[in-house]
């Protein structure tokens, strides 16, 4: 069994996606190639060598409670080949920063649809917040795909946990915008362009 592994990252190989990727390769037994969406002139190309693999894995960041753009164009590519495409097998792997898992349902439920158009055969589609703190379960999960198998519930539990918070963290998320804010500062500081950084163009484009 042949395996594409699409990662669907604007970061490419080095965002999460792409480590992600690393660790779901690390113990698979089965011949594998890994397509970089961002690469979007070579769509095309990627579908076309990737028409003689049995398995698709599809991975891919959220971005604004959505799919990154070059996911999408990719997902406009595959309409061309719809004919070529049925019943081939598939993983959609959807992860995101924040905690909360259930930010990818609504994509989670796209996904679910784009298949049964393209007739894809969807063997699981896997979400997940807080990704960072989930690299480790990737080699478990590149295991399971490795065996064209569901991934089995208690993983399925801590990738999905948190679904939701009960009440909104304030304390947390203060905590992350300071720690976030003073790394930006940072940033802006070693570019030397603190000042620039107060500046308001479209205000003074409206003036
Ligand atoms: C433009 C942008 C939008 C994002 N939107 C969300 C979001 O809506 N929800 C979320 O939990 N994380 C969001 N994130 C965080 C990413 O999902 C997270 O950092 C992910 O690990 C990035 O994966 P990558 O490194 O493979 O691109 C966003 C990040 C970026 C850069």
């Amino acid at each position: 069994m042949k395996i594409s592994i699409f990662n669907g990252s604007p970061r490419g190989p080095l965002g999460n996606s792409g480590q992600a990727i690393e660790k779901i390769k690390e113990n698979m037994k089965n011949p594998h190639d890994v397509y970089c969406l961002r690469e979007t002139e070579k769509h095309h190309e990627f579908i076309q060598a990737a028409m003689d693999s049995d398995l698709y894995v599809l991975i891919f960041p959220l971005y604004t409670d959505a799919m990154p753009a070059i996911v999408m164009a990719f997902i406009e590519a595959l309409h061309v080949y719809q004919s070529k495409l049925a019943n081939k097998k598939i993983y959609f792997i959807v992860h995101s920063g924040f905690p909360e898992a259930k930010q990818s349902y609504y994509v989670r439920d796209y996904l679910i649809e784009l298949s049964k158009k393209l007739k894809l055969q969807v063997i699981d589609t896997i979400v997940m917040g807080g990704d960072q703190s989930k690299l480790p379960y990737f080699t478990h999960i590149g295991e399971e795909i490795d065996q064209l198998k569901v991934i089995d519930d208690k993983t399925k539990d801590i990738l999905l946990n948190p679904i939701s918070f009960d009440s909104f963290p304030l304390e947390e998320v203060n905590g992350f915008i300071t720690h976030t804010n003073e790394f930006m500062n940072n940033v802006i500081k070693s570019n030397d362009c603190l000042e620039d950084s107060y500046r308001k163009p479209y205000l003074s484009d409206v003036l």
